[in-house]
């Protein structure tokens, strides 16, 4: 797979493989007004990566970088694939890898790029940074939206990283929204049972593998930086600033250092902050860190991956893809035969499974087992099972098929089960209440079994003849 050094080792690997149009230069945007709604608008038609530079008040080279992995080519980049590999391969590829994965330890080097810029004392200032207001209703700039927060359990020794939003809440200060399950939160805990503030680094401008392993959900114990190195095929170089117990990687674009001390004895208002859904459902009293001592590069990046509606394609593509491959290796785990593909839509909205049928009740099993998977904090709402002759990439196939194979008083299933704190549909009362559970939809949208091969056939031309056309019809048929 994929060993890029850096941020900017990928940046530059973009443009060599895809092409100098892949990373697009925007000078001059305005950090408030500007950068968020540019990344959308390019996000929303899968446009290019975007690289702002002299942003008005800040000096020429502080930059932000967002839509880092907004298409499926950029996202196969960044995890070491051909541009050109089909979205279903790319996940296919995933799960292969994830299923034989050895972690890999980070390698402790000396020095680094982070290194090149150390802020203590009065120099220490988060606003020295362009960080973008990302959606006009944010309640702050954050800072922290593809990030890698550290702590290190003060037992074992253990080093966690996990992604939280964080926001700029002053000079030294930086809020953090952890929800109550989150590996960083049970660490600091135990610090704050023995009347010490939490060591705590967060990271801004990693390599996207190593952006991706920050958000997976690793075993308790289990370091990200050494699933990263897995995924790597080297280990993640990483130091220890003086001082520090906490490693970083040595060529991280900016590292914010700090302790957190318990939310009872020092908080701030966080949020409101637009979310994955697409909605605003947080605000309150949240963590902070006080910030003790800033580290950047020269000419620093921001890597931004802001919240946009789940069916636009975000900067974090590979979440979408590395849910679809759980997911997929968990029905292969539980049995289900024939297992063709599976792709998630709207992040996890929506996951279609396909399959081929080789008796009755396969397709239900199917729906079952890939609900099986759905954990308290996951959003998968709607569960499809089609055929394999449905492609399950392109979501006006998926669409036919459910319009067309589904009766809608026999093929689907209305249940009951977890959701996110942030589920939009959550009602008050129930969010006040404490519980986070919500309707999900099986749907079966296979041929039935039973009559499988008495089934319409279709009138639509099979992927050999349209190989076929596309070779002999080459200037009239380009895709
Ligand atoms: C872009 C992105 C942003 C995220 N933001 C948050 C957040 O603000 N708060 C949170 O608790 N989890 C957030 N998550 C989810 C966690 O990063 C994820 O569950 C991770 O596995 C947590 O790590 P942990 O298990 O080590 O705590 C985010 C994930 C992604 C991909």
């Amino acid at each position: 797979m994929s060993a890029f050094t850096d941020l900017r080792h990928y940046i530059e690997h973009l443009t060599e493989t895809l092409g100098s149009d892949e990373v697009r230069r925007v000078d001059g945007a305005d950090r408030d007004a500007d950068i968020g709604g540019i990344t959308e608008l390019m996000a929303e038609r899968e446009g290019p990566a975007l690289l702002f530079d002299n942003i008005p008040g800040f000096p020429p080279g502080y930059r932000v970088f967002t839509n880092f992995m907004g298409t499926a080519a950029r996202t196969a980049v960044a995890l070491g694939l051909a541009p050109d590999t089909p979205k279903l391969d790319i996940v296919r590829a995933w799960k292969d890898l994830a299923g034989r994965l050895e972690p890999i330890p980070p390698v402790r080097v000396e020095t680094g790029a982070v290194l090149e810029n150390v802020l203590v004392g009065d120099d220490v200032d988060l606003g020295v940074f362009p960080t973008p207001r990302w959606h006009d209703g944010d309640g702050g700039r954050y800072i922290g939206t593809a990030c890698m927060v550290i702590t290190r359990d003060p037992d074992t020794g253990w080093v966690n990283i996990g992604t939280y939003r964080a926001c700029v809440q002053g000079r030294d200060r930086l809020s953090l929204w952890m929800l109550g399950n989150r590996h960083a939160l049970a660490i600091a805990r135990k610090y704050w049972a023995r009347g010490r503030t939490c060591p705590i680094a967060v990271v801004v401008g990693q390599d996207p593998i190593l952006s991706t392993a920050a958000a997976m959900a690793a075993p308790a114990g289990m370091s990200e930086y050494d699933l990263a190195g897995g995924l790597r095929g080297r280990g993640v170089e990483v130091l220890l600033p003086p001082g520090s117990e906490l490693p970083v990687p040595a060529h991280a674009e900016i590292v914010i250092e700090g302790e957190l001390p318990p939310v009872e004895e020092e908080s701030v208002l966080e949020g409101p902050f637009g979310e994955w859904t697409g909605y605003y459902t947080h605000s309150g009293q949240e963590t902070v860190v006080r910030v003790t001592r800033i580290l950047h590069r020269d000419d620093p990046i921001i890597l931004g991956a802001p919240p946009m509606l789940p069916t636009v394609p975000a900067g974090d593509q590979a979440v979408p893809l590395y849910s679809a491959s759980v997911t997929w290796e968990h029905l292969e785990a539980s049995g289900v035969q024939n297992v063709k593909g599976v792709w998630a839509y709207a992040r996890q909205l929506m996951m279609v499974v396909s399959i081929e049928q080789t008796g009755a009740g396969d397709a239900m099993h199917a729906l079952f087992a890939a609900l099986g998977r759905k954990r308290t904090g996951g959003m998968e709402r709607y569960f499809v099972v089609v055929d394999e002759d449905i492609d399950i990439t392109d979501i006006n196939h998926v669409l036919w098929a459910m319009f067309t194979r589904v009766d809608p008083k026999e093929s689907i299933q209305v249940l009951r089960a977890p959701t996110t704190a942030i589920d939009p549909r959550l009602a008050p009362e129930r969010r006040e209440a404490g519980d986070l559970s919500m309707g999900v939809v099986l749907i079966d949208a296979c041929k039935p079994f039973a009559w499988k091969d008495r089934f319409p056939a279709a009138n639509r031309f099979d992927e050999a003849t349209r190989e076929a056309l596309r070779g002999r019809w080459k200037g009239v048929l380009p895709l």
